[in-house]
């Protein structure tokens, strides 16, 4: 077995970077839709045996480190000149929870491998804080499988607003309902449920009046059997006109919010304050293109179906873009065949600037 005794301080060792892979494993075990971040944590023993198992279940829980020393202490091994190995930088902080930095360094541990360094003023300085009191720690290993794993969180902490994923449902030549104003429905059910896991996924989910009114969707997640979703995110409409009393958003899933105002960056603000951290807006062409001029939109997720209608409502509204050389373009991500239709995940390049 290597040692992780041997290791220098500026690299990680194979068996702490092994441990990490398994970090994040268990990182992803966390809760999708949380105020707080995924994080997992492996302990090893000087000898590089892992001793201890722990990732964060959701707020108010025990943090990664601290649940991978309790998983230690329960199996009666002694973490007196352990390696921690976790995929976020520790906390410095007293939030629900005591800083995971005092707990590492009661319990002995004499190094730490980290992956991603925390973006989060309130929770940052834990490295500092280790390395004051003479635990070695080594930052950096593995930071972009490492964002991949925190996902949203690392995007919304950085930029201090939540991370905006914008979806469409269109044919093939763009149009997202019919010149009738039809538009049920353009994708396939296997599309549509995919678009289904991808709202139980995030926080909220905002459609414009237009669509509220027009559609009446009920903006749930839910499942192949039709049933709901365990994580129902806050449903939420922007523009100034009221609903109706019967609409489908009143029925049952999340929580429904207006925000009555036609600002992209008003909305990003109301949200946060709610502790949003990733928003999924799903338009209309009115709302789309509001955010998009903006530079509000991080990722767009795209299910094209394989249908023409010619004419219709375009996905998007007018951008002010009016010739080639001024067009928006991304970069694709990923292309997903659904069945007969496709999704195409694009982002900006670089990343989406505010206006
Ligand atoms: N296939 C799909 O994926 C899909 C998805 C969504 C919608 N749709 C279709 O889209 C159509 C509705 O289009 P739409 O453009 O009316 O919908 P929308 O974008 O949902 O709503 C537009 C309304 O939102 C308010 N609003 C919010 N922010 C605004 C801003 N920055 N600027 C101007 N207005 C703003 C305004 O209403 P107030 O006057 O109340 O403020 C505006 O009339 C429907 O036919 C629906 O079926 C299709």
């Amino acid at each position: 077995m290597t040692s992780t005794t041997s290791t220098r301080a500026d690299s990680a060792s194979p068996v702490e970077t092994a441990a990490l892979r398994r970090a994040f494993d268990l990182a992803r075990r966390g809760p999708a839709m949380d105020p707080n971040p995924r994080v997992g944590c492996v302990l090893l023993s000087a000898d590089g045996t892992t001793i201890g198992e722990g990732w964060h279940r959701g707020a108010g829980t025990p943090h990664a480190e601290v649940a991978a020393l309790a998983d230690a202490a329960a199996q009666g091994h002694d973490t007196h000149g352990a390696t921690a190995v976790v995929t976020l930088e520790p906390c410095n902080h007293t939030g629900r929870t005591g800083p995971c930095t005092e707990a590492l360094v009661a319990a002995g541990v004499r190094r730490v491998v980290v992956s991603v360094e925390d973006p989060n003023p309130l929770a940052a300085g834990g490295a500092a804080r280790l390395r004051a009191e003479g635990i070695d720690v080594l930052a950096g290993v593995l930071a972009d499988e490492g964002r991949q794993v925190l996902g949203a969180w690392v995007h919304a902490v950085e930029r201090d607003r939540p991370f905006v994923t914008l979806k469409i449902a269109s044919t093939l030549d763009g149009r997202i309902a019919a010149a009738d104003g039809s538009s049920r429905w353009i994708t396939g059910p296997v599309a549509r449920q995919h678009a289904h896991d991808l709202r139980a996924e995030v926080d909220a989910i905002a459609v414009g009046t237009g669509t509220a009114l027009t559609d009446d969707p009920s903006l749930t997640a839910r499942t192949a059997d039709g049933s709901l979703h365990g994580h129902q995110p806050l449903r939420v409409v922007v523009g100034l006109r009221d609903l109706r009393d019967d609409a489908a958003l009143r029925g049952p899933g999340g929580e429904l919010v207006q925000v009555r105002s036609h600002d992209p960056h008003e909305v990003l603000v109301a949200l946060a304050a709610r502790g949003v951290r990733h928003l999924l807006v799903e338009g209309g062409p009115t709302l789309a293109a509001a955010f998009l001029r903006a530079g509000l939109v991080d990722e767009v997720h795209a299910y094209l179906a394989p249908v023409l209608l010619g004419a219709g409502r375009p996905a998007v509204d007018d951008l002010g873009i009016t010739s080639i050389d001024g067009a928006l373009r991304l970069v694709t991500r990923t292309v997903l065949p659904l069945g007969p239709d496709v999704l195409v995940v694009a982002t900006p390049e670089p990343p989406a600037q505010e206006s």
